[in-house]
Parts: structure tokens; C-alpha cells; sequence
């Protein structure tokens, strides 16, 4: 594992832009695995103006999104579907329709994360999957548990979760109470993987996730046994 800290939020954005926009430059038609949070904004920003000034091309490149809240659509502001159209996909040239979100509004939410799985096999897997860590050690939003889920489930999610994601919704009754995300299996399957976190307030599940136990109970730390992964800290 490579740990890269550096002195804030900026350089985190630009350090992790970087590693995205070598694996795009390197091969046209990767699959990026693509999170949300207040974490990524930068990094999809500055990938953006590398795009705006010709030094990266996504036409050819696909995208798996890990997780969405369920019951939230693209018309939401606070969906995942919406968050990436209006922070990264309209942004770049990539082609809407080679990108993906789990539907969290689908009729039959057991179907559609064995179809989200099924499509993250035919696409050949992850190439670069980016993460940020949640407060309670989740990625994605594979909450603390028993086990470590391995596929696209349909999970319910901590009240750290909630609180912490209550700051971009009205309320903390509006925060959605269960999401679909990815499994282990498809985040342990990409070829690399890109952490990213920021602020003293991650310093101690970070540090638990990257040198504690590997345990389910810190979801996070499953990444200790993963042949390719760079966590980039910034304590601003
Ligand atoms: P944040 O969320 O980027 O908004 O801190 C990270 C996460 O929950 O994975």
C-alpha cells in the first residue's frame, strides 16, 4: 500500500486527478469505479479542466458508480445519479450512457443489484476504483456488519451514516434510511484502488481501517489485503 499525505484538500485533488487521468490515458476504454461525498468534488473538478484543456479524452471511457440512496432518482438533487451528472459527467466528454448508478428506484431492488453486479462482470471489472472512507470505516456504503458483503446489496444505513450525511439534505428525517451499494467483490476485484480522505476528523478510522484488524466490523480495512492500493490524506 502507498500512503501519501499531503498538506491539503488542493493537492489531494490534484495528486488523486492525476492517478485517475494516467489509468484513462493509458487505456481509452477503462472502467472507472467512481464514488460521492464532499471527498471527490475536487478531484472531479480538476479532472474536468484537464478535460477542458485537451490533455485527457473520456469519449471512450465507462464508469461504475459504487452506491444510491434508495427511493432517490436522478430528479433529486440529493441522488448520486444527480451528484455525478452535475459534478463530473456534464462536465467532460464522457458519453452519458456508458455511465452507471445503481437504481435505487427500481421495482425490485434484489433484482437490480444482481443486474448492477452482472453488468460490473461484463464490463470486464473495475480498472480504478476511487473511494472515500466513511466516519464509521464504510466504503461505499458497506456499513460495519457481521461479515463482509461480497456482492450489490440493499443495506441499511448507520445513524453515523445518516448524521454525517444529513448536512446536504434539509433535515435529518429526509436523509434516505437504506441504499444499494456495491459489494466487496467488485471493489476487491478492481485492478487499483484510489483512497482518498480529508480532514482531522478521518485521521483515527483511517489509521484503524489501514493498520487495524481486518475486521467487518471496519469495512474499510478489507482494502489491507488488496495488491494495489494508494490512500492519499490530507489533514486540512
Ligand atoms: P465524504 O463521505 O466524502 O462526504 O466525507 C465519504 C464517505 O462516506 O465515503
Amino acid at each position: 500500500m502507498r500512503f501519501i499525505t499531503v498538506k491539503n484538500y488542493e493537492e489531494m485533488s490534484k495528486k488523486a486527478a492525476i492517478i485517475i487521468a494516467a489509468e484513462v490515458l493509458k487505456k481509452e476504454d477503462c472502467v472507472l469505479g467512481l464514488a460521492t461525498g464532499s471527498t471527490p468534488v475536487g478531484t472531479y473538478s480538476r479532472l474536468a479542466e484537464m478535460c477542458d484543456a485537451g490533455e485527457i479524452d473520456f469519449s471512450k471511457t465507462r464508469s461504475v458508480n459504487l452506491d444510491e440512496y434508495v427511493g432517490l432518482d436522478v430528479e433529486n438533487d440529493q441522488s448520486y445519479r444527480k451528484f455525478m451528472n452535475v459534478n463530473f459527467f456534464n462536465k467532460i466528454n464522457i458519453d452519458i450512457n456508458n455511465t452507471n448508478v445503481p437504481n435505487g428506484c427500481a421495482e425490485d431492488l434484489n433484482k437490480e443489484c444482481e443486474r448492477y453486479d452482472a453488468l460490473i462482470e461484463s464490463m470486464g471489472g473495475v480498472d480504478i476504483q476511487l473511494l472515500g472512507i466513511g466516519v464509521d470505516g464504510h466504503i461505499g456504503f458497506n456499513e460495519p456488519d457481521s461479515e463482509f458483503v461480497m456482492g450489490t446489496h440493499h443495506v441499511t444505513l448507520d445513524e453515523s451514516t445518516i448524521q454525517a450525511n444529513a448536512r446536504f439534505f434539509d433535515s435529518e428525517n429526509d436523509v434516505p434510511r437504506s441504499a444499494l451499494t456495491m459489494g466487496m467483490k467488485a471493489i476487491m476485484n478492481a485492478k487499483q484502488i484510489l483512497m482518498i480522505a480529508n480532514g482531522k476528523g478521518k485521521k483515527d478510522i483511517l489509521m484503524k481501517a489501514l493498520y487495524g484488524p481486518v475486521t467487518p466490523e471496519v469495512p474499510a480495512s478489507i482494502l489491507q489485503l488488496h495488491p494495489n492500493v494508494t490512500v492519499i490524506y490530507s489533514e486540512e
